[in-house]
């Protein structure tokens, strides 16, 4: 397909996106990149210091739930194409405030898709790429990989709201032509990763010495990719992919979280030079996380076969790279931990 020259990505100041921003920003010097984000507590432009006097690259400070500046930004900027990443991303927020994921992740999404349809009607060039999740299809059974042909059965308020979203990008597809396409990826981590997640909070903490908060009995499984892959995966699939289709993201990587954990301490205690065994003498079982899902792992077959990508990173090779980037940026990690963070996290621990 050719070249679309003028493309919108959403939530571009966030941990994913901010990846997908330099991808795209650093290979396509003749296409002009627009980053709209709202920088909520997930959203940091620091993450793009790199990038961001680049010519073809803009930063929109914007938020996806206001409907008239959504229709106003489309009609005024007529972008050929969209990746749409923004949205509430982290489960146990979801169970605090599922208020706030139906806005950004449901009705946000909506409010894009009207955006493009008012803008591009049915015209086959566009593409709306949706950014979804594995958790739509709810815990896998025994061995069984999820495909894309897996029923959605959500299960938290954050991934009902994705499959609410899934649905209504399908019906935009069905209804009214709209050039679109949907991934739904696995576990990603990586450099900028919010530390609310499982492994950026378990660095944190242990560069704090602080204990290793593990829900229930650390048996959930799941399936990690690091996050250039990710990226590149989404460049793959916008401008390769079929219009219509969903491609399925993952790493082929299960891990047991107890496991990962595991091997996360091994890691820190060879980089700190702490003493063999003493970052996970920190590791202590919390009540678990309501409606955890015990197991994610992805069929990505569809997309390596289709569109030609593979993973490149082993989650041994990603986690050392990982923990090197956070012992590289201590003061990235300290701004994104202090205030409002501090308070969330301290009153979310305090409950356990
Ligand atoms: P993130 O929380 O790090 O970033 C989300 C970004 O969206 C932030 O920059 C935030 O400011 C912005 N945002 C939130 N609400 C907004 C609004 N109303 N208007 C505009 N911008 C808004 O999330 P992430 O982990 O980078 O995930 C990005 C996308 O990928 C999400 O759609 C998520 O569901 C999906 N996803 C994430 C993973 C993962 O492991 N992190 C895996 C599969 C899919
Ligand atoms: O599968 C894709 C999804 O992965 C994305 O759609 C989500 O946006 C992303 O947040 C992630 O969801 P998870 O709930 O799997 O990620 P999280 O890092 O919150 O948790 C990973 C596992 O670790 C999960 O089984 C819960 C567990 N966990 C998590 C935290 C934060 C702990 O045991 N302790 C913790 O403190």
């Amino acid at each position: 397909m050719s070249l679309l020259k003028k493309i919108l990505i959403t939530g571009g100041a966030g941990f994913i996106g901010s990846h997908v921003v330099r991808l795209f920003v650093n290979k396509y010097p003749d296409c002009e990149i627009v980053n709209l984000d709202k920088l909520t507590y997930a959203g940091n432009l620091e993450n793009l210091r790199d990038i961001e006097n680049k010519q073809n690259y803009r930063f929109i400070k914007g938020d996806i739930v206001d409907t008239p500046a959504m229709l106003k930004l489309f009609s005024e900027e007529k972008f050929d194409g969209v990746v749409h990443l923004a949205a509430e991303s982290h489960v146990d927020r979801s169970l605090e405030n599922p208020n706030e994921f139906v806005m950004t992740n449901i009705i946000g999404t909506v409010n894009l898709l009207q955006a493009a349809l008012k803008t591009w009607g049915a015209d086959s060039s566009k593409r709306f790429y949706h950014i979804s999740t594995d958790e739509v299809y709810g815990s896998a059974e025994g061995s069984d990989l999820f495909t894309e042909q897996t029923a959605i059965d959500p299960q938290s308020p954050y991934s009902s709201s994705k499959a609410g979203s899934d649905h209504f990008v399908k019906a935009f597809y069905n209804s009214f032509n709209l050039p679109i396409l949907i991934s739904r990826c696995s576990n990603n981590y990586g450099p900028n990763h919010f530390p609310e997640k499982l492994i950026p909070l378990m660095i944190n903490n242990l560069l704090e010495s602080k204990p290793l908060p593990v829900y229930g009995k650390g048996e959930n499984v799941r399936d990690w990719l690091y996050v250039a892959d990710h990226a590149r995966a989404i460049d793959i699939i916008f401008h390769k992919g079929k219009t219509g289709e969903v491609y399925n993201v993952g790493g082929n990587n299960e891990w047991r979280n107890i496991d990962l954990v595991n091997l996360l301490c091994r890691v820190m205690d060879k980089k700190l030079q702490r003493p063999e065994g003493a970052s996970a003498k920190l590791i202590t079982y919390v009540k678990d996380r309501p409606g955890h899902d015990l197991r994610y792992a992805v069929d990505s077959s569809k997309l390596q076969n289709d569109l030609g990508w593979a993973p490149s990173v082993t989650l041994e090779i990603g986690l050392e790279k990982t923990v090197d980037w956070y012992l590289n940026n201590k003061e990235w990690l300290s701004r994104v931990t202090s205030g409002q963070y501090r308070a969330y996290y301290t009153q979310m621990y305090e409950k356990r």
